[in-house]
């Protein structure tokens, strides 16, 4: 076999057909789920899971699912949305009329939604709609559809539930006032080039697979991308290593700000 082992030839094959680069991701984490993928459609060996993939629809959107895990909430880390409300936006909104905003890696939306509220609660002015990112176009069909279920929206206060959400049986639907705010796209944040002049990144729970250097290089896209003095939001497990070689800095726990040259 070479040095070419049966991982990479399916970590190239798998590019060649998704256009995922698992090369960036932890590799120990990613091969365990992947393996624990395959017991479930009972194959042993990778060229023949290239060949389902390849062949089943099916299979290949729920593997694709399984890799890149939507796990997602409302107001997620209750304390951090409080400092987001209560420390950072009306630090930027001192210089900034509107604010532009992006959610990165959002999943099924609960974050570009409790984003939409806080704003609209806050009458904070915005440029553009919330940009919300993925690279799963199944959680971004979900997203742009908007309803949750009772559980899904636990965490989400009483008076927002009556003002933004109506309910359907047992389920909860965003109003549309609500959804035209944001703007739900696919994209590869490891692979795409990114627009620029944000106020606000929020890019949590997203790179726990990545590995050190493709975060690196992210945060750096993320650091280009911010409007000075822009502020980047990220998880609660996370941490940005060398952050002043990227001119972000701590501001609070989760969150950078950019500072200008
Ligand atoms: C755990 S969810 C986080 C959702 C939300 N940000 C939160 O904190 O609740 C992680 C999301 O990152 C997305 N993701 C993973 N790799 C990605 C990539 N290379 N580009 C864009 N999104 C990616 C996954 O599809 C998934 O929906």
């Amino acid at each position: 076999m070479g040095s070419f082992t049966e991982w990479e030839w399916f970590v190239q094959q798998f590019k060649i057909l998704s256009s995922v680069d698992l090369t960036a991701y932890k590799r120990p984490q990613m091969e365990r789920r992947i393996n624990s993928f395959m017991r479930t459609v009972n194959v042993s060996n990778y060229k023949k899971f290239i060949d389902i993939l390849s062949s089943d629809r099916d299979i290949y959107i729920r593997f694709l699912k399984h890799i890149t895990i939507n796990v997602s909430e409302f107001f997620r880390n209750p304390r951090h949305w409080s400092i987001l409300e209560r420390e950072i936006i009306p630090l930027l909104l001192r210089e900034r009329k509107s604010l532009k905003i992006w959610s990165a890696g959002c999943s099924t939306g609960e974050e570009a939604y409790s984003l939409a509220m806080l704003f609209e609660e806050k009458r904070v002015n915005l440029t553009d709609k919330i940009l919300a990112t993925d690279i799963d176009r199944e959680v971004l069909k979900k997203a742009g559809e908007g309803v949750y279920t009772a559980k899904a929206v636990q965490n989400v206060p009483p008076n927002y539930i009556s003002k933004y959400f109506t309910r359907d049986g047992d389920v909860y639907r965003v109003v549309d006032r609500l959804k035209e705010r944001v703007s739900f796209r696919y994209q590869d944040l490891l692979r795409d080039r990114f627009n620029r002049g944000y106020d606000i990144i929020l890019c949590r729970n997203v790179v726990i697979y990545f590995t050190e250097e493709a975060k690196q290089v992210l945060y750096q896209k993320f650091a280009d991308a911010l409007s000075n003095r822009g502020i980047l939001f990220i998880g609660s497990t996370e941490q940005i290593f060398q952050a002043k070689d990227l001119n972000l800095q701590p501001i609070a726990t989760f969150f950078y700000q950019k500072y200008g040259l």
